[in-house]
């Protein structure tokens, strides 16, 4: 039998843990480890040993709790206390001179200001929240508004504490910073994604993005996500620092990692300077930057110049040129999208362009391919702008010594060789076969499944390709009748994965109106317009029946939109369509008004997993009925949703005395209401 922790033991865990958040700082966050990796093992196995031995001492801040939480079904959002804005951008020295002159006109400063200036990060944009200096939650920038729930993975980074270091820190601190993963990792992580035959990142930022968005941490935490800390958003308690290089300072001590190209600089004489020596050290970094962030350094000048409406007045971003190589046009191939848009896509030969190889670059349409009077074999300056994609800036007309030949638009659809349609009023040419083109009908499904639409999980664009080429699909209605075996015969997929897809594709048909809407890839019908139509007519039929008139009268949707409707319902096909996925089970609870909304009252947080459908459908469900849903109990909560494996969450609402639904109860509930 294990005994009782003696008190003895209870501090060895305290000091095993301190230490081992002393020996992670030096090495991730400064670089400078004190201990060789074996002693840091080492002290990380004994703390394991104990808490293995004795659970009943592992904490949720403890260094061996970074991996381990279960895998989320989606990240719930996270509204931001305080907004996360953006810079303004500069891109001439003329640019930063007016900046300061604007800056010291506001302030009636005559002489010299003082300036932070930072490299500009090219990464994910966070925010962590500490309260008494334990990381709480992390959460991505999102619109800046509204981010995504991404604590589990952020715990992962080794960068990241979970505790914060030392004392003086406020005791609630929103830290804000850029994930990143450093451009070696990148690479290697590209080469081994290119063995076992998976798509490879675009670019480290895609990379950390991607790497941010995995639903397990545990493949987070393979991936070498960095962070560096340079702001703070809302906090509470204790007088912060009074200038960004002093806050910056003092983040450092608090066990964040800072960037050590930061200075302090006299003068914008002195930024310019700066960001020329920034720019030449660039490619030495293995982190990818676009630019320096100039901030005037003092807090309180910065209070008095406020913000205009999405920037601070007080800060600038001089962005590098974008970085450019010379490549030629091998080929023109024309992409078929979900509306049968034709788009040129230029295929180069292979360019290097700021550590990224350049294979592709879009040509936008006729216009923009006469506008460069480009021709296949010419020699092309090609252009990367941060995470834009690769553009042709221009031909280089002299290097055009061998024979080139001409792009021509095609006739037919290089895909179904249907004839192509154009429209003399705009540049956009289509192929006209609708839904019986192959790769129409592949991206209109794409769509139905994406994320923002009925979010089938693991129906993605390699499998609805087979599915698609194999004759198993040809429209949405055709996902609900798949079957297991179909999915198993197809390249790649196994038993296992066959069951994951045929359960999200049936957890799919629980959905809301204005996915729904959304989902039907009507042109021109975004979220937010699907939204505003679902308020308006409460109804698919009655979306379908309304004359483009009445369509006019719904906020968003103007003249185009509403015959885009219209067309969209006319045609018998798609009519059908959507009656069919109704019969095959799609549905949706009905709209109502907001007044009399039963759970109007109430603040609910879910936790673990739960089975009938994914948690982002659940709070849809939830919202419906007029309930707040959060992410963190708090006093204010009312009820909490518990699934399975659910974890601290629903022991703090039992202490808080929170009302707890299991998810059986949670259903009764939402079939009281017919939801
Ligand atoms: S300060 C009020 N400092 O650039 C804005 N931003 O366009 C506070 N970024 O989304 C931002 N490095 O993700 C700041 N040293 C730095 C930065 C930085 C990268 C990103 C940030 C933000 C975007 C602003």
């Amino acid at each position: 039998m294990v005994r009782e922790p003696s008190q003895k033991m209870k501090d060895l865990v305290t000091h095993l843990r301190e230490k081992i958040n002393y020996h992670n700082h030096r090495y991730h966050s400064l670089d400078a480890p004190e201990i060789s990796d074996r002693e840091f093992d080492g002290l990380f196995r004994q703390l394991k040993e104990i808490e293995s031995l004795h659970p009943e001492l592992v904490t949720i801040d403890s260094p061996t709790q970074r991996v381990g939480a279960v895998p989320l079904e989606a990240f719930t959002q996270i509204k931001h206390e305080k907004p996360m804005l953006s810079l303004d951008n500069a891109f001439e020295a003329e640019d930063l001179i007016e900046f300061d002159d604007k800056v010291r006109k506001r302030l009636e400063h005559k002489g010299q200001l003082i300036y932070s200036g930072e490299p500009k990060i090219d990464g994910v944009a966070v925010s962590l929240l500490y309260e008494y200096g334990e990381l709480k939650r992390a959460a991505t920038r999102g619109d800046g508004f509204t981010g995504e729930d991404i604590t589990q993975n952020a715990r992962t980074i080794g960068t990241i504490p979970l505790t914060l270091l030392g004392s003086g820190f406020p005791e609630k601190l929103e830290v804000r910073g850029e994930i990143y993963i450093p451009i070696s990792d990148f690479h290697a992580m590209n080469i081994a994604a290119k063995k076992v035959g998976e798509k490879e990142f675009a670019n480290p930022r895609n990379a950390a993005a991607g790497s941010l968005r995995q639903l397990d941490p545990a493949k987070t935490a393979k991936r070498q996500l960095k962070m560096f800390a340079y702001s703070i958003g809302s906090h509470e308690g204790k007088q912060l620092p009074v200038s960004q290089i002093k806050l910056l300072e003092s983040l450092g001590e608090w066990g964040l990692r800072i960037n050590p190209l930061r200075r302090t600089l006299f003068g914008i004489e002195e930024c310019i300077s700066y960001y020329e020596k920034v720019l030449g050290d660039r490619s030495e970094l293995d982190y990818e930057i676009d630019g320096v962030v100039l901030k005037v350094d003092s807090f309180l000048l910065q209070e008095k110049l406020g913000f205009l409406s999405r920037s601070p007045r007080w800060a600038i971003a001089k962005k590098f040129p974008a970085e450019e190589g010379v490549s030629y046009l091998e080929e023109v191939r024309f992409q078929v999208g979900r509306t049968g848009a034709l788009t040129p896509v230029a295929r180069l030969k292979p360019v290097r362009v700021g550590g990224v190889t350049i294979t592709n670059a879009s040509l936008h349409n006729m216009d923009e391919v006469d506008r460069l009077g480009i021709r296949i074999g010419d020699a092309v300056v090609v252009e990367r702008a941060g995470d834009v994609i690769p553009k042709i800036k221009k031909v280089l007309i002299e290097k055009r010594v061998r024979p080139t030949t001409d792009i021509q638009l095609p006739s037919n659809c290089p895909v179904c060789g249907s004839i192509i349609i154009r429209n003399p009023d705009t540049v956009v040419v289509r192929c006209g076969a609708g839904l019986s083109c192959s790769a129409q009908r592949k991206e209109t499904i794409r769509h139905f499944a994406s994320r923002l639409a009925l979010n089938i999980e693991g129906l993605g664009e390699k499998i609805i390709g087979q599915l698609v080429d194999e004759n198993l699909i040809s429209n949405v209605s055709d996902i609900y009748r798949l079957t297991k075996k179909q999915l198993t015969e197809l390249e790649r997929i196994g038993s296992k994965s066959a069951d994951n897809i045929i359960e999200s594709i049936n957890r799919s048909k629980h959905t809301t109106l204005p996915r729904f809407i959304y989902s039907l890839g009507i042109p021109d019908i975004g979220e937010a317009t699907a939204k505003e139509l679902a308020n308006f007519f409460g109804g698919i039929e009655e979306i379908g029946m309304a004359s483009e008139q009445s369509l006019q009268e719904v906020p968003d949707v103007g003249e185009i939109i509403a015959r885009n409707i219209r067309q969209f319902f006319s045609k018998n096909e798609n009519y059908l369509i959507v009656r069919e996925l109704v019969e095959l089970g799609v549905t949706w609870p009905e709209m109502s008004s907001n007044e009399s909304l039963p759970l109007k009252e109430e603040i609910f947080v879910i936790t673990g997993t739960l089975v009938s459908f994914s948690r982002v459908v659940a709070k849809e469900k939830l919202e419906f009925l007029g309930a707040k849903v959060s992410t963190t109990i708090t006093k204010r909560t009312t009820c909490l949703i518990s699934g399975d494996k659910a974890g601290t969450k629903l022991s703090k609402a039992i202490d808080l005395k929170i009302k707890i639904f299991s998810e059986e109860e949670f259903l009764k509930l939402l079939e009281k209401y017919n939801v």
